[in-house]
């Protein structure tokens, strides 16, 4: 079959979008709102985007008022956030602080996850994260009803036993990757091939 995007309605759209590109990493965002208020939520809408310097980007679609979400107005408010990699061991927590907790609430208390001052940013990481990395806005980019953050990022935490020779073992981290609705899913079976030479 093909299908015309334009054809079909928003919400028919986005099922295919978000059952197509799979699997997707999942950030899990903190920031501090002006009060010093620590918010955190995932977004699977995330990637690499730039290697030197070093970038990431993830969206936050509006609300349906048109309201941005407080990830992305926390961001833009004062230039920083922290990017942390989901597990199998922090999965259900991290589900947890996706709830839409009025401003003023920490999904984190709620959750019962800790937080641990930052190095170079105000932003606290998460300590049940084996991989947080600190971040600061470099772009923001309205698109639509979403907004685009990208980051540089300044500075990596990880576990000191994820790392073998400068390289994160996978196997070590565990991450868990998004799949369409409310489906998960773990690294499975890998394989390695070598690139062709000219
Ligand atoms: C695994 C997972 C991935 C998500 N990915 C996104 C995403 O890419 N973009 C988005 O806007 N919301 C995403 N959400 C929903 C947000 O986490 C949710 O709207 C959250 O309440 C936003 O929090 P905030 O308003 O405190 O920023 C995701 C939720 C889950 C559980």
């Amino acid at each position: 079959m093909y299908i015309r995007a334009a054809e079909q309605n928003a919400h028919d759209n986005y099922k295919l979008l978000i059952g197509s590109i799979i699997p997707r990493p999942i950030a899990f965002v903190t920031s501090i709102d002006e009060r010093g208020i620590v918010n955190a939520a995932p977004f699977s809408f995330f990637n690499i985007v730039n290697d030197e310097p070093l970038m990431i980007m993830f969206s936050c679609v509006r609300k349906s008022g048109g309201e941005m979400k407080h990830t992305a107005s926390n961001i833009l408010g004062n230039g920083e956030f922290v990017v942390h990699i989901v597990d199998e061991d922090n999965i259900a927590a991290i589900n947890h602080t996706s709830i839409n907790a009025p401003e003023g609430i920490s999904e984190l208390t709620l959750a019962g996850l800790t937080p641990v001052p930052g190095q170079m940013v105000k932003v606290p990481r998460v300590a049940e994260c084996k991989i947080a990395m600190e971040c600061r806005l470099t772009r923001h980019v309205e698109l639509e009803h979403c907004d685009m953050i990208i980051g540089e990022v300044l500075g990596f935490y990880v576990e000191d036993e994820l790392i073998h020779n400068g390289r994160i073992d996978a196997a070590k981290l565990k991450p868990v990757s998004r799949l369409a609705g409310a489906t998960y899913a773990a690294i499975g079976r890998t394989f390695d091939m070598d690139r062709p030479q000219y």
